[in-house]
């Protein structure tokens, strides 16, 4: 994800009176959850080493041209051998949280229980103790994108038996590490697993079926999902105590007009379709929202679209699958501006959309959530910028970013009363950014590449944000 970024910032003219105070001073509640995040793909590294497994990624990026510079994640930051020194970054930090995913395939190398790597699981058993030992919060994904690829080779998210099969590990990891890790996440942006990995094709595993595909893939996330939760609830949650949700996309849509009816409607379906697809199901009635149900579902038809791409749940189903989070995970980066398009009104969205880095945008989606979805207790579990990769440590754009987002939060928390528990900036380093490889860096570390050790180097955003976590927000 590139944003438009600062230029653009110039689109704070489309804000009404919501905002009327450029800065609000004062602090969050005491024991706010700040971290800093990453993903084991994304930062690892070792992908063919002490036993682990080859997943979707290590596959996808062993084709040379497909990402700039043919980069993959074969050694990456290396945190897999350099463990003492993220647990370093993190001390210097002074976070509480950190935000890190599971390998699947190091754990199970081909992604079934029989296959246990112990080496797999001794890393991650150091991390969290080392964790642990410093007073850091381990927040942990169990699905950040790299699928095992001995279970891609049976159609990955597109088969059903995927979701026993997720269950296991699931059980697993709240079985081994869950007397530690208190906070769980089963998917990272199953948005995006199911739209970009499976409609647009664009990242693996590389399904170019928008047509069917993604809702059928969602169907079956909304399922692994609420599996796991009730293994932990009946399983785990008396004796270890945690608590299970799910990482949601969350961009704030605004529309193009909102005196027009019609572009609020078409912002508020852009909406259901990104985050009400999952928090609808999960949140509320343990169904999709009507506005997919009318526009991709069974009553499209009602409107001469296209027959129903969109599966529908039993009432049991219904059942198993509401109430199975027990806090709301957001990751955000960006405000969208969307507009309704008639001609366009098949498609998934109706619209077209922008990238910009709007940080108003963070607190009207806060006040959003706040209401469509009952008052919830909110963490921001991904928030950060790309920017063109620095070749010094003097990242003014990223602390502005850092700064008027922590900000908005803030008024969400303190002028709004939405229950905003935990701010995680993304990223705690520069790391292998997806499709841009290293093209880009969302680090509060610099990280350089070119050298075998990967030294990292605290960015300025480091020691501003080691100020704001220290004074828990911007006090007066
Ligand atoms: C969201 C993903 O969860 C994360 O892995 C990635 O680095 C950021 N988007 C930025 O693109």
């Amino acid at each position: 994800l590139r944003l438009g970024a600062f230029e653009d910032f110039s689109t704070t003219s489309l804000q009404t009176n919501f905002q009327r105070k450029l800065y609000h001073y004062g602090t969050f509640s005491q024991g706010f959850h700040w971290g800093v995040s990453s993903s084991a793909y994304q930062i690892e590294g070792g992908w063919n080493i002490d036993g682990k497994g080859p997943s979707i990624w290590d596959k996808f990026t062993q084709k040379p041209g497909n990402i700039p510079g043919s980069a993959n994640g074969n050694v990456a930051c290396d945190s897999y051998s350099r463990l003492e020194e993220d647990l370093y970054m993190l001390r210097a930090l002074r976070v509480k949280s950190y935000r890190f995913s599971l390998s699947w395939s190091r754990i199970f190398p081909d992604g079934l229980r029989t296959s246990l790597n112990q080496k797999g699981v001794d890393y991650y058993n150091r991390l969290i103790d080392n964790l642990l030992a410093y007073n850091i919060t381990p927040m942990v994904t169990l699905y950040h994108w790299d699928l095992p690829q001995a279970l891609q080779n049976i159609n990955g998210w597109d088969n059903i038996t995927i979701i026993d099969i997720f269950n296991d590990f699931c059980d697993f990891c709240f079985a081994t590490f869950g007397n530690r890790v208190k906070f769980w996440m089963t998917f990272n942006q199953p948005h995006t697993i199911a739209w970009s990995g499976y409609g647009l094709g664009q990242i693996p595993p590389n399904v170019k079926r928008p047509g069917d595909a993604p809702y059928r893939v969602a169907h079956n996330l909304l399922k692994a999902h609420a599996k796991a939760y009730h293994t932990y609830d009946e399983k785990y949650r008396k004796s270890q105590g945690g608590l299970v949700s799910i990482a949601l996309n969350a961009d704030w849509i605004e529309p193009t007009d909102v005196n027009v009816p019609r572009e609020v409607v078409a912002a508020d379906r852009a909406l259901q379709f990104q985050i009400g697809w999952f928090a609808h199901p999960i949140f509320k009635n343990g169904d999709y929202p009507d506005a997919m149900k009318w526009q991709v579902g069974n009553k499209s038809e009602l409107q001469g679209l296209s027959e129903s791409r969109l599966p529908a749940f039993t009432e049991e189903e219904k059942a198993y699958i509401r109430g199975t989070a027990d806090v709301f995970c957001i990751n955000h980066y960006t405000t969208k501006i969307v507009s309704h398009i008639t001609a366009r009104l098949n498609s998934p969205t109706t619209a077209i959309s922008k990238q910009r880095a709007v940080a108003w945008g963070l607190r009207r989606l806060l006040n959003w959530i706040k209401e469509e979805y009952g008052d919830p207790e909110i963490y921001i579990t991904e928030n950060g910028v790309a920017t063109d990769k620095e070749t010094t440590v003097d990242d003014t754009d990223r602390i502005f970013y850092f700064k008027t987002y922590i900000d908005e939060a803030l008024k969400a928390h303190n002028l709004d009363g939405v229950k905003v528990r935990g701010y995680i900036a993304s990223s705690l380093m520069d790391s292998f950014e997806w499709l841009n490889g290293y093209t880009v860096a969302f680090g509060l570390h610099h990280v350089d590449f070119t050298n075998p050790n990967r030294p990292r180097t605290p960015k300025r955003s480091a020691h501003y944000y080691y100020q704001v976590i220290k004074e828990n927000g911007f006090p007066l």
